[in-house]
């Protein structure tokens, strides 16, 4: 077989039927799921200004980005996350909104990665975040959305779970621990990739990056061996600043409790995220088996709208992408199986039917049926056969008898079973 001369690029993926059908499966769930909870659709454009996501994002997707200078000379990047792009229509047009607002969006977005499993350099990323309030209420619904999501695509508490965190109480445990202000960021950097790091490395960036003496170091990496509530209130319970901040992730996990989703969530502190705009309470949804990158993660950000221009208001949302959700659906055996579908195929016996099979196909069409038929002239048996390959459920048999008696025959594909339909219904 001949290759084509133009390979696709890597990290790319075509989008033949049988694999956009998955990913409108996917698309299709996120859709109902946003509806339900009273989020509206919303887009933007795939170019930016460079400058959207420099600093804004993070040091991380900066090295990521496609950008290039385009024929006006401005500096231009592909989108590789939609947050900048919401703060930046929000900056423009929130002043006049009515809050909180509740949006979502479902960008094909672009970052230069390193090629591995469940990384690509496009994927599509269902985005749904609340705009203009800072309640905990509006974390847990939130992430309640996330859930919902894959629950809506047949996920179960036994194939996922939500690790949450809030930068705002690490912070505060970072502090008691003896991590100075000015080191708090780099230590942030190093609790991130606490889980991808031999423990001696980790000890060694906490003393050298975020500035703490070797028994200290050891005792951080200790308390993030396993650091939930109970550890939190264990080791450093007594602390004010840490009640506080602990208290809301309390109420955040009893919102999502309440809702009967409890059994997703698991508060863990090593969850701190990338990007550099978060505030506050992060989260990073994963299979259980812990085998596959995350499918999604998200927070709150209270600072980015204000950052690029617009009303200061608090926001708090997530991304999910189709890429390792694909990978998670296909091992649990939830992907559908592909099939073509037609509500009807219609046969002309000989050339001479044409002109009523084109009529009567195009007075199904006008109703709302999905009609095919062959587009040239060919026998009876391979219009069948293409009628079968296509997954037609009735064939419409118009033939020079039938049409004198003023009906044509349908032929359920299934069944075998034939019945007549007169011309007038046809109509
Ligand atoms: P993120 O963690 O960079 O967050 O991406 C969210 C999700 O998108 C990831 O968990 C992953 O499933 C998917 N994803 C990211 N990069 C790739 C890639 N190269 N290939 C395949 N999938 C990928 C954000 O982008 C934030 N803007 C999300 C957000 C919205 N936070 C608040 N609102």
């Amino acid at each position: 077989m001949a290759t084509s001369a133009f390979a696709r690029l890597p990290g790319f993926r075509d989008f033949p039927p049988e694999d956009l059908a998955l990913r409108s499966h996917i698309q299709e769930a996120w859709r109902r799921v946003s509806r339900r909870y009273g989020f509206l659709e919303y887009d933007g454009p795939p170019l930016e200004p460079l400058e959207l996501y420099v600093e804004k994002s993070g040091a991380e997707i900066a090295g990521q980005l496609y950008a290039f200078t385009d024929k006006g000379g401005r500096e231009v990047a592909m989108r590789p996350e939609m947050t900048p792009s919401l703060a930046r229509i929000l900056g423009d047009r929130s002043r006049g909104m009515s809050k909180p607002i509740r949006w979502f969006a479902m960008p094909q977005l672009f970052r230069y990665e390193r090629q591995q499993r469940g990384r690509l350099r496009e994927h599509f990323q269902w985005n749904a975040d609340i705009v203009g309030e800072d309640d905990v209420a509006a974390d847990a619904e939130v992430l309640a959305v996330a859930i919902d999501g894959l629950r809506e695509l047949g996920l179960t508490a036994a194939d996922f779970r939500a690790r949450v965190s809030d930068r705002r109480l690490l912070r505060e445990v970072l502090r008691a621990q003896g991590v100075a202000e000015d080191r708090l960021a780099a230590a942030f950097g190093i609790i991130d990739k606490l889980e991808r790091m031999p423990r001696d490395k980790a000890r060694a960036a906490l003393v050298t990056d975020a500035g703490l003496g070797a028994a200290e170091a050891d005792a951080l990496l200790d308390f993030f061996d396993s650091a939930d509530i109970a550890a939190v209130q264990t080791r450093f319970g007594d602390r004010d600043e840490v009640g506080v901040e602990l208290e809301r992730l309390k109420q955040y996990v009893a919102a999502l409790t309440a809702m009967g989703l409890g059994e997703y969530v698991e508060v863990d502190l090593r969850i701190v995220r990338g990007l550099a705009y978060y505030t506050g309470i992060v989260f990073e949804l994963f299979d259980r088996q812990g085998e596959l990158r995350a499918i999604c993660g998200g927070g709150r950000y209270d600072r980015l709208l204000e950052l690029v221009g617009g009303e200061p208001l608090p926001a708090v949302g997530f991304g999910m992408g189709d890429v390792v959700l694909g990978e998670l659906l296909a091992e649990r055996g939830l992907i559908p199986a592909y099939a073509r579908s037609l509500d009807y195929f219609v046969v002309s016996i000989s050339a001479e039917q044409r002109p009523e099979a084109l009529r009567i196909a195009h007075a199904l069409r006008d109703r709302g049926s999905s009609v095919a038929y062959s587009l040239k002239e060919q026998s009876v048996t391979k219009q069948l056969k293409a009628a079968a390959r296509e997954g037609a459920r009735e064939v419409l048999i118009v033939g020079p008898d039938e049409l004198a008696r003023g009906c044509v025959v349908a032929r359920n594909m299934g069944s075998g079973g034939e019945r007549e339909i007169a011309l007038s219904e046809l109509s």
